[in-house]
């Protein structure tokens, strides 16, 4: 067994690339389109046509899928098995025999591999280098992947300060857990969440609203699902989080420009960066 698929069944990391999977069966056109709105709104473009777009850690593929919809030329890697995996039946799906775009298994860690990537025009990496166990380090490693004057697209979890401990012990014992007790456990911890929220709905009679915040959640969160995403939020491990002034000043020591800031309005969510690359470095 290879030391990520090893490292992946132990407690010590989440499977995301099972999680995805399952994604797979609730991927639908709709998702698909919602995933390529949300990419052109926060790269402010209207197609990605001739440009060549690296997607670090990339999950289901949609975002891959996403930006080869939309004209890059796509380079995919994650270090989860599954997750390539995923992203190989997506190119499968939808662009067969397709020469732009590249899938294959990686680490956002491994320093010879990424520099043996080369540049890009722009660098995506959406919720993916606070999970590697060393996010400092991996928002280092990511940065060298962009081209003079590109683009870097990041989203790291929202420092919360003790929320954020609260949930890193949530996710250590999700881990922990054999695999049968993981999903009940994932409803107990977000059942109360959805709970209050119910009743928040009821009391103000917007019980509409609440349904909606299930049925139309691919629309508003890139084409992902409420409740594969809950299944991330819980169990997804290692964990580390970052107030968005400590990741701009990360990027500015660099020469990088802020261009685009998405908060999670100070909840438990990502926070979305698009920083632009010094021109002549
Ligand atoms: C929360 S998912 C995000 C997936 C995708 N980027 C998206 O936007 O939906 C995190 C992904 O990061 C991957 N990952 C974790 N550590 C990594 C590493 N060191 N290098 C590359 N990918 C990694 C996981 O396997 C998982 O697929």
């Amino acid at each position: 067994m290879e030391a990520n698929t090893r490292e992946i069944a132990s407690d010590r990391r989440f499977g995301f690339g099972k999680n995805w999977t399952r994604f797979l069966s609730v991927l639908n056109e709709e998702r698909i389109a919602a995933a390529e709105d949300s990419l052109k709104k926060i790269l402010e473009a209207v197609d990605l046509e001739g440009m060549s777009f690296l997607d670090i850690g990339s999950g289901s593929g949609l975002f891959s899928l996403a930006a080869r919809r939309l004209g890059a030329r796509v380079h995919s890697f994650d270090y989860d098995p599954k997750s390539v995996s995923c992203a190989i039946e997506l190119k499968k799906r939808f662009f067969p025999d397709d020469g732009d775009w590249t899938i294959e298994e990686g680490s956002a860690l491994d320093e010879d591999y990424m520099k043996s990537l080369g540049v890009f025009d722009i660098v995506c990496s959406w919720g993916v280098l606070h999970h590697t166990g060393a996010m400092w380090q991996a928002l280092e490693n990511v940065s060298s992947l962009v081209s003079d004057g590109g683009k870097l697209f990041i989203a790291i979890y929202n420092d919360q300060g003790g929320w954020s401990l609260r949930w890193r012990k949530i996710k250590k014992i999700y881990n922990s857990l054999p695999s049968f007790l993981r999903m009940p456990y994932t409803a107990i911890v977000m059942g109360s969440r959805e709970i209050k929220f119910i009743s928040i709905a009821l009391f103000k009679r917007q019980t509409g609203d609440y349904i909606r915040s299930w049925t139309g959640y691919g629309g508003s969160s890139r084409g992902m699902s409420r409740w594969y995403d809950m299944i991330d939020w819980v169990g997804g491990y290692p964990f580390e989080v970052a107030k968005p002034e400590d990741i701009f000043d990360f990027y500015r020591k660099r020469g990088f420009i802020l261009e685009r800031l998405k908060t999670s309005g100070g909840g438990i969510g990502c926070n979305e960066y698009v920083f632009r690359a010094p021109r002549n470095r």
